[in-house]
């Protein structure tokens, strides 16, 4: 209680922020309302979402993957599913194939000092594999360590190209394992990938850093590839209102994807001379 009234008062616009919660807790509005204003039940996951589907259309695709690594209880992977069809319903012409990796016993053990084991344990966010596959609708699970699953996934699923990724694994060790499925062929892939990275923000507790935990785990990514990179994208520093998670989005360039050249903006563009 104490804390949802600090964030009220900290909030530079403590009116519209009470009215958006109050439009998220009944939901409010239309797609595109709720959408505008971030007051969907997870934003994060609907930008990734929504923007991968207007950028695989205009690629010209019909269907496209959207990924969660770390389930835990569900709650994530159930928010997918409803925004999946919020989405379709909006578009009309794209469908999503949903997949969420866990070990489903929760954490395994911290490798070294950048799992950041000052924060995590072996053993926490467990699931209730049967609850939740009785709450699922479409989206599949694919359990196991991340570090067995990922080499045969795209083999054994054969998924639509991923489009977008939920990273959600805590670890270094684990998001590094994740982020390695970036190496395989591809046509697995849009040529830009919106991800959103769960643990690269914090508190003074956590104290997140380039060289331990997820935000580790890009670096070194980006150190190792010259033609793949994550980058944040720049537009939504823009934004005039700030949401936390803004910075929490970073988008996967594939420059040798061979889709990644393919044009994509509107085809008739003149800037006549003014008077
Ligand atoms: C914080 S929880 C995920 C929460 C979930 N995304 C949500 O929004 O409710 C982190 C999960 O990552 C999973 N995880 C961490 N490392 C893993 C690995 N190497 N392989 C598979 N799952 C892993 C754990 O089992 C745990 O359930």
């Amino acid at each position: 209680m104490i804390a949802t009234l600090k964030s009220y008062v900290l909030d530079p616009y403590p009116l519209r922020r009470l009215a958006l919660d109050v439009a998220r807790r009944v939901d409010w509005g239309n797609f595109d309302f709720k959408y505008f204003n971030n007051s969907f039940g997870r934003p994060n996951y609907a930008y990734i979402m929504y923007e991968s589907a207007l950028l695989a259309r205009r690629l010209g695709l019909k269907r496209i993957s959207v990924l969660e690594f770390g389930v835990a209880g569900g709650n994530g992977l159930i928010a997918m599913e409803r925004l999946a069809q919020e989405i379709e319903q909006k578009l009309g012409d794209i469908e999503f194939d949903i997949y969420g990796f866990d070990t489903g016993k929760g954490l395994p053990k911290p490798e070294d000092y950048r799992d950041l084991p000052y924060q995590w344990k072996e053993g926490f966010f467990p699931m209730d594999e049967d609850a939740l596959r009785a709450k699922l609708k479409r989206a599949k699970l694919v359990l196991g360590d991340i570090r067995d699953t990922a080499g045969d996934f795209f083999k054994k699923y054969q998924p639509a190209p991923v489009a977008a990724v939920s990273h959600d694994f805590d670890y270094y060790s684990s998001t590094a394992a994740a982020l390695q499925m970036f190496d395989a062929p591809g046509n697995n892939f849009l040529p830009r990938v919106f991800c959103y990275f769960d643990d690269t923000v914090g508190s003074n507790l956590e104290l997140y850093n380039e060289y331990t935990g997820q935000r580790g785990a890009i670096n070194d990514f980006n150190q190792n590839h010259t033609d793949k990179k994550l980058c944040p994208p720049v537009y939504l520093k823009s934004r005039p209102i700030q949401e936390p998670w803004y910075q929490q989005i970073y988008v996967h360039h594939h420059f040798s994807h061979p889709d990644y050249c393919q044009f994509i903006a509107e085809s008739n563009q003149q800037l006549n001379l003014g008077h």
